[in-house]
């Protein structure tokens, strides 16, 4: 990162910089990141203020959750060839001793990209933010805005397969149309096509019981007034204010929690890292099944098509999970060429 932006990063936020490829230390493995993550929470990671992280620091290399593949290793649970998860950032190799979330990856169950969408951090937030946070019970009728997306997509599969009625936000009629005829939405509305608090009158005329918040602003402001009593909104984000220069309104109906005996919990998916195990165990298995439907969206350009990959995201330009390939990709002759490599 070379400067912290002032509203929407650009390309005079970053920076790339060539470096000899690292040689791993004792105790350390050097990973060819394939894919990268793109999150909405790098916005906040950039600027000023911490966030729940500490800022990246100027001059640092951009954090990013990605996928590689080990290059050279001094460390004795990795081995060359391997596919890995982590914090590896926005760079071509990485060093890593192992901690901090890294993962080795399962290509049988899921291609690699995928390892970043429902079985990464947004599959992991879907899942804790709505059975723990939003303590979503069988009957339910649950909203989850920025449905079409990493988290909501997700998301709105688990509610449906916990027996809920689910209504999603989306922007646009292609988004919609893919929430109900592929990922099993009972219904989608489209929040840029008209008024919000109408759909929702009509899709829940008794109102919700959880709202999975990804996007706050308007949205948030119509499901406060359409709240049951008992209602229990999870605060995942909140993308429409992420660029936003100004302080922004908080939501005008807030006296509705109290009308509706209604909580709002906002969340960290770090703050479940114990029961990750669970997670991914729930999640593998519904993939396996067919039951869960995982979608990445891979963009290519390599890290120089980073800063213009990241504000898609803010565009609404991504289905499901966004995800940047820096390198040859890891396709499906993967598992193969891992094993070739480590026997
Ligand atoms: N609490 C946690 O631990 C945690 C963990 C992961 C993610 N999150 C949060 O979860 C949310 C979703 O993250 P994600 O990774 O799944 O991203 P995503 O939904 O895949 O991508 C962002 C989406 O947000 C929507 N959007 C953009 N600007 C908007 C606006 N002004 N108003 C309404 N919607 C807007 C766009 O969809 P449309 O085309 O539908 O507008 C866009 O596709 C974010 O707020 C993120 O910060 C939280």
């Amino acid at each position: 990162m070379a400067k912290r932006p002032v509203g929407r990063a650009d390309d005079s936020t970053w920076e790339i910089t060539t470096e000899p490829i690292p040689e791993p230390g004792d105790g350390e493995f050097v990973v060819r990141v394939e894919y990268i993550s793109l999150d909405p929470a790098m916005r906040g990671w950039i600027g000023e203020v911490p966030t729940y992280v500490e800022p990246v620091e100027i001059g640092a290399v951009m954090r990013a959750h990605a996928v590689g593949r080990v290059h050279a290793s001094r460390h004795p649970e990795y081995e060359v060839g391997q596919t890995v998860s982590g914090m590896f950032g926005v760079c071509e190799y990485a060093v890593s001793d192992g901690r901090h979330d890294v993962l080795h990856v399962d290509e049988s169950l899921a291609p690699a990209p995928a390892w970043l969408g429902a079985l990464g951090f947004p599959g992991l937030t879907a899942y804790f933010g709505l059975l723990d946070v939003g303590k979503m019970k069988p009957g339910d009728t649950v909203l989850i805005s920025g449905a079409a997306g990493a988290v909501g997509s997700i998301a709105g599969q688990i509610a449906k397969l916990s027996g809920c009625r689910v209504i999603g936000v989306a922007g646009g009629p292609e988004k919609c149309a893919w929430l109900t005829e592929e990922l099993g939405y009972d219904v989608a509305i489209d929040y840029k096509a008209g008024s919000i608090g109408k759909a929702l009158r009509a899709a829940a005329p008794k109102g919700i019981d959880v709202y999975f918040d990804n996007v706050g602003g308007e949205v948030l402001e119509s499901a406060l007034g359409h709240l049951r009593r008992g209602a229990r909104i999870a605060l995942c984000g909140g993308i429409s204010s992420y660029n936003a220069t100004d302080p922004q309104p908080g939501p005008s109906r807030y006296m509705q929690l109290l009308m509706k005996r209604a909580s709002l919990t906002g969340f960290i998916v770090f703050d479940f890292a114990r029961r990750y195990p669970e997670a991914y165990a729930a999640l593998g298995h519904w993939i396996r099944r067919g039951d869960v439907v995982t979608h990445e969206q891979v963009e290519t350009g390599g890290i120089e098509a980073y800063g213009r990959t990241m504000n898609m995201l803010f565009d609404g330009a991504n289905t499901g999970k966004l995800v940047l390939q820096v390198g040859d990709g890891l396709a499906s002759a993967a598992p193969a060429a891992a094993q070739a490599a480590s026997s």
